[in-house]
Parts: structure tokens; C-alpha cells; sequence
């Protein structure tokens, strides 16, 4: 089993290409596990209490419930427009969610996890959280980061983190994959060797936030939305779940966790208060999830182009503007493809229209178009297997099997890119070797039948390894490969189904269409994406 969860993203505005990566990132390794033959649980969803809903909700002059809901059906929306395959959906304000962190906060309350104390401090409402001196500049000011602070003095809850510090530390020294990639853990180890843990303040008073779950045993506070959030991954995995509620055996799930997340959350919140929270609640250290940090898109701000980015295309940094224009193939190839996972990479549309149109269209669509179109006219559309095969048969052989093994070694790293630069490689060597041994001109001498069978059959061979090899990155064109293959089972192949002779003699192939029509920039678009 292989549990695995995607950050919960806030739910106070619009998703936008961050949230889109790391959703396709983790549905992409979801489905490469479940071709590895993994049983396979995806968990994502939304986050939607705290003060930045609450203050969005205010500005819109709408509830946050309202707001909140809105949001939702925006991220719901996109998921579906990009062919996310999840089997669960967390959405913090669901009663089981709530009922589990209530259940989780009396739990801790009588394990004397924790206490309530007043504290006169400073605040920062876009961080949601107290600072304290170490949080100043060197001009001994609270910067920009932290918006707008507030002095505070108030009565709160408080988790004893600083109890679990000591376990923390050698936890994750003990453990080294408990975080990848290496520079965030070491990230993870820096921070908790420069720092004395202090207690974790997870309450506030309703006078000042209302939206949020409240504390079951003191009613007039609500939970702060990092602890509520967090305990998503267990709450929707069945853990403490009421029978009846329809949610996944915990048992199951959760000795196989896997956390997908961005590396700003990793220090303190994935890395340093959901162990301890998990190491309170009595999980043990075998039972402790793993987290898999993944890099930021960033967007270039050379002039003119974000401006170039924006008039005709809407804001395309928007994903779901993006999926409209390119589609939504183009969307997930491109977040994956032109990034190295745990690394940063700037947006560029130009580059996206770039890969689809080199990788896709040029090369994987026309392996398609040419093994299928060739085959029907040169060959009746029927595949023949005992062929003559000679030295470029054996180099093409060699070709794929070298790439199956480098796609693997990749897409077990995690690393999407090089697994689909491995398939690229392969596509190419496939054309190359058409050009090279021309189809049709041996269909003009009937003596060198056996010869061109042989060529059709290594083309059409090969490209329902590719189809297997990207399913998981393009889900959709992968079965319109297979279809066009006629070969309907051929998605349900694992991966170490895959060897030669997939495609049986005498098999009768489909008519080709277009897999990945090319993207055409008109001349107006291009100026301004130029
Ligand atoms: O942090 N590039 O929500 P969020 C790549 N609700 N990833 C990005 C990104 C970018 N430019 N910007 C954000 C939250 N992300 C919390 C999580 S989990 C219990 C609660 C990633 O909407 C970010 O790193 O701000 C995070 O993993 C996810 O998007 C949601 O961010
Ligand atoms: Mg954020």
C-alpha cells in the first residue's frame, strides 16, 4: 500500500500554478506507483479556516463559509480539467474532519500535552502566529514578511512541543529519508539544532477569529488552522473515524504515509510540529510519515514578459486560463517536465509551447501517426511479428530496454523529467530509425516484404512501450494511443509487464489521429508572447 497526500491548499483565493504542480506531482507519482503495481490511496483537498479566509470572506462581504465553498468549487474544478485521479478529499470543514481534531484535542488535554497560559506578545496576522525577538531584523523590526503585527495579550492554548524537541532531533538524524530531498532535511537539521523549541500556541480566543473548529472543553477558543490542517492526513485516513463515516481503514493507510509538499512548509510545520503532534498522540517512530519537498515555480520578471504573459492569454501564470488555451495535456507535461523535483523553475509559456510542440506533437505524435499510418497503408494494417530483423532491429531493442531501466531509476527518484527525457530518447531513436530505413520505399519492391514488416513491427512495438511509459505524465493520450493501437488492455500492463513482444502477430492496428495536435501561436499572440 502507498498512501500519499498532497498539501491542503488554502482556500483564500484562486489556485494558481504552484498549487496545479504539486497536484499533478503527486498524481503523477500516484500513478506510476499503481503501475509498479502498488494498491495506491491519493489524498488532496483544501484548507478553509483561519484568519486569511476569514479576512478574504470580510473583504467580499460574504461569510467564510460562503467564501470559503466558493474557493473550493474553484480547486474541484481545476482538478477535474487536469485529470487528477484521487481517492479521497479533505476538506477541513467536513463534521468527520472536525469531530477528529476535537476528539485529538481532548486526547492531548488529558495526556497533559496541554496547557493554558497568558502571553503578551506580538503578532503577525498574514503568519498567523506570535513572534518573538528571534523573529526581528537586524534593524530589530518585524520586516515585511510578516505583513501587518499586532500587539497582543491574551489567554491561549498551548502544545508542548518543546517536550518532544530531544525525540525530534533524533528522530530525524535516526531516520535520514524521513525528509527528501537531501537539502531539506538538512534544511530540517539546521533549523532544529540552531533553535530551542518553544511551545506551540493552538488556540484563539473567538472574540478574534471565529472561523474555525472549536475547542471541545474550552468553547470560547477555535483551533489555530495549522493544527486543524495538519491532522487532515489522518482525520480523512480513517484515524479515530465513527463507523459508518465512509472513510478509509486507518490501519491501512497509514504505516505507508507519503507527504507531498512545497519547501515552504516543510520548517516548522511538516517538519517540526506534525511529528510531534504524531509522537504526542503516541505514534511510534516507524509509524511516522515520510515528506517529499518539492521546489517553487517561480515567474520571471524580466520586462515585458509578464507583461507580454498577460494580455491575450489572460493571466496564463493561471492554470486554469493555462488548460483552456494549451489544454490540459500541454499543462500537465509541461509543470512536470520542465522542472526538477526539490529544485525552483521559472514559468515560461514560451518554453511550454516549446516542449509540447517538440516532444509531443513533433516527435511521440508523429512516431503514432507514421508506425499507424504505414502500417495500414503499406501492410493492411496488420502487424507481423516473425520478421526479418537485423542489426537496426537489435540497436532499437537495446534502445528501449536501456530506457525502461532509466525511466524507472528516474521515476522512483522521483525525478518526472529525466524519466520522460528517458522516453523522449527512445521516441527519437524510433524516428531516426524510419528515416533511416524508409518504409516506403521498401513497400515499393514486394521482395523486401519481410524487411518492412520487420521496420512497421519495431515502430508499433515501440510505441505501445511509450504509451505504457507515459501513461502516468498523460493519461489521456496514452489511451488514445492504445485505442488507435486497438490494443484496449494495454494500460493495464504493469510495469514489469514490460518487455518485448507486446503487440501479438497478426494483430490488426487503428487509424491514426492526431494524439497531440500542435499548438499554434497566431501571429498577434506570438508577438505578445515574444
Ligand atoms: O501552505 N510553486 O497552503 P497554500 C510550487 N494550507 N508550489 C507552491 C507554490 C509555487 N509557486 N506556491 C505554493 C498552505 N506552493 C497550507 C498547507 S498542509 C496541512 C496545509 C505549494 O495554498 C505550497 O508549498 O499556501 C504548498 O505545498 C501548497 O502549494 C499549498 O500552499
Ligand atoms: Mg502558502
Amino acid at each position: 500500500m502507498f498512501f500519499i497526500t498532497t498539501a491542503i491548499d488554502y482556500t483564500n483565493g484562486a489556485p494558481h500554478l504552484g498549487h496545479a504542480y504539486e497536484k499533478v506531482l503527486a498524481d503523477v507519482i500516484a500513478r506510476y506507483q499503481r503501475l509498479r503495481g502498488e494498491e495506491v490511496y491519493f489524498l488532496t483537498g483544501v484548507d478553509q479556516h483561519g484568519q486569511k479566509v476569514q479576512q478574504k470572506a470580510e473583504e467580499a462581504g460574504i461569510n467564510p463559509a460562503t467564501f470559503a465553498s466558493k474557493t473550493t468549487k474553484l480547486f474541484l474544478n481545476l482538478w477535474k480539467k487536469l485529470g487528477l485521479q484521487y481517492d479521497g478529499w479533505a476538506e477541513t470543514t467536513d463534521e468527520r474532519h472536525k469531530a477528529c481534531v476535537q476528539a485529538i484535542l481532548s486526547d492531548l488535554n488529558e495526556r497533559g500535552e496541554l496547557y493554558k497560559k497568558g502571553y503578551k506578545g506580538f503578532y503577525s496576522v498574514k503568519q498567523e502566529q506570535f513572534l518573538t525577538d528571534r523573529d526581528r531584523n537586524e534593524a530589530g523590526e518585524f520586516g515585511p514578511e510578516w505583513g501587518q503585527v499586532e500587539e497582543r495579550d491574551e489567554e491561549n492554548w498551548y502544545f508542548r512541543l518543546s517536550a518532544h524537541a530531544e525525540w525530534l532531533k533524533g528522530f530525524v538524524e535516526k531516520y535520514p529519508d524521513f525528509v527528501t530531498p537531501t537539502i531539506r532535511r538538512n534544511e530540517l537539521l539546521g533549523a532544529l539544532a540552531n533553535s530551542s523549541e518553544l511551545d506551540l500556541c493552538i488556540s484563539r480566543p473567538k472574540e478574534r477569529l471565529r472561523w474555525g473548529i472549536e475547542f471541545p472543553f474550552d468553547t470560547n477558543y477555535v483551533t489555530y488552522v495549522w493544527f486543524d490542517a495538519l491532522i487532515n492526513y489522518i482525520s480523512f485516513a480513517g484515524y479515530r473515524a465513527k463507523e459508518g463515516s465512509n472513510l478509509p481503514e486507518f490501519e491501512k493507510l497509514w504505516p505507508c504515509a507519503a507527504h507531498v509538499i512545497g519547501k515552504d512548509i516543510l520548517v516548522p510545520a511538516h517538519g517540526i510540529y506534525w511529528p510531534c503532534m504524531l509522537h504526542a498522540m503516541g505514534f511510534a517512530d516507524e509509524e511516522m510519515p515520510k515528506i517529499l519537498v518539492h521546489g517553487w515555480w517561480n515567474r520571471k520578471n524580466e520586462e515585458g514578459k509578464v507583461l507580454a504573459m498577460s494580455k491575450t492569454f489572460g493571466n496564463v501564470v493561471d492554470p486554469d486560463a493555462l488548460a483552456d488555451r494549451f489544454g490540459a495535456d500541454a499543462v500537465r507535461y509541461y509543470v512536470v517536465r520542465d522542472i526538477t523535483t526539490g529544485k525552483d523553475a521559472d514559468f515560461d509559456v514560451e518554453r511550454l509551447i516549446m516542449l509540447y510542440n517538440q516532444e509531443l506533437a513533433n516527435e511521440l505524435g508523429n512516431l503514432c501517426n507514421r508506425a499507424l499510418n504505414m502500417t495500414a497503408r503499406f501492410a493492411g494494417g496488420i502487424v507481423t511479428t516473425v520478421s526479418e530483423a537485423g542489426e537496426d532491429e537489435v540497436k532499437l531493442r537495446a534502445s528501449l530496454e536501456a530506457v525502461i531501466g532509466e525511466y524507472r531509476v528516474a521515476m522512483d527518484a522521483y525525478d518526472i523529467a529525466e524519466a520522460l527525457k528517458a522516453i523522449n530518447r527512445h521516441v527519437t531513436q524510433c524516428n531516426a530509425y524510419a528515416e533511416r530505413n524508409k518504409p516506403w520505399e521498401l513497400a515499393k519492391d514486394p521482395a523486401l516484404k519481410p524487411r518492412l514488416d520487420a521496420v512497421l513491427y519495431h515502430l508499433v512495438e515501440s510505441l505501445a512501450h511509450c504509451a505504457v511509459l507515459i501513461s502516468p505524465v498523460l493519461p489521456d493520450p496514452a489511451a488514445r494511443i492504445a485505442s488507435q493501437l486497438r490494443m484496449d488492455d494495454l494500460l493495464s500492463l504493469k510495469l514489469d509487464d514490460l518487455k518485448w513482444g507486446l503487440v501479438a502477430d497478426g494483430h490488426e492496428t487503428g487509424k491514426p489521429k492526431p494524439v497531440f495536435p500542435k499548438i499554434v501561436v497566431e501571429e498577434e499572440e506570438g508577438e505578445e508572447i515574444g
